[in-house]
């Protein structure tokens, strides 16, 4: 809410935002299990206790900083949000996981499916094949947090929905998949991450993207 009140009206065009929905770690201190050919572990993530559900005073500031904007997990907050929805479909199968991600927009009316297995070591082929699990698991992306989105989504975001020169925002950073995507597809982008280790991992993966060569 610091960085957002310092800037100015309309200063970015789109904000695509995954805001947490619970009042963090300190109340789910684990995310999801680990399974191994011979056990289940628990699977920890770093703790803090700085997470803050958004209120209606973010959304307006949203709302005022970004012309458009795309709100995850939009189903969980009351804040009244306009028709136009995009579902991430996870073709995660029979898991006790959520089957979907809902995220509201005011970039359209309608609604709009994006599939893109999601599932553990099960992750999706590309963003056209979303639905044919990757074959070469050393390609799955490594997850450094507990609810990391794939490059993929924000990939197909973006190319569906945001112009060439459009500045991006994301309040809410995490693992850093907004900015892997940006940085391939040449988008302007800040991010706002409030939990130093968070941010720590996030920047060494995209430290880690921008070395690889491009052919571009
Ligand atoms: C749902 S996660 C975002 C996941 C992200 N979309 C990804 O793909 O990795 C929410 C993130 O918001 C961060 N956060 C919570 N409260 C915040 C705040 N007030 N300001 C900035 N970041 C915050 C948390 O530390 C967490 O990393």
């Amino acid at each position: 809410m610091n960085v957002l009140r310092e800037l100015t009206t309309h200063s970015f065009d789109l904000a695509i935002v995954d805001p947490p929905y619970f009042s963090g770690p300190e109340r789910r201190r684990f995310y999801g299990n680990a399974i191994s050919t011979t056990s289940i572990q628990r699977r920890d993530y770093p703790v803090s206790e700085k997470w803050k559900v958004p209120d209606e005073e973010y959304f307006k500031e949203l709302e005022r900083v970004a012309r458009y904007f795309i709100v995850w997990g939009c189903n969980y907050y009351i804040h009244q949000f306009p028709p136009g929805r995009i579902i991430w479909d996870k073709c995660n199968g029979n898991s006790s996981f959520s089957d979907c991600e809902i995220a509201a927009t005011n970039l359209f009316d309608s609604v709009r499916l994006f599939p893109f297995m999601w599932n553990g070591m099960l992750q999706g082929k590309n963003i056209y094949e979303g639905r044919i699990m990757q074959g070469n698991k050393k390609k799955n992306e490594v997850r450094i947090h507990p609810t990391q989105k794939p490059v993929a989504l924000y990939e197909w975001l973006l190319k569906t929905y945001a112009k060439k020169g459009w500045k991006i925002l994301d309040t809410h950073l995490g693992s850093g998949s907004i900015a892997i995507a940006c940085h391939y597809l040449g988008f302007h982008l800040m991010g706002i991450e409030i939990d130093k280790q968070y941010y720590e991992g996030a920047r060494k993966r995209i430290l880690d993207h921008q070395r690889i060569p491009t052919l571009f």
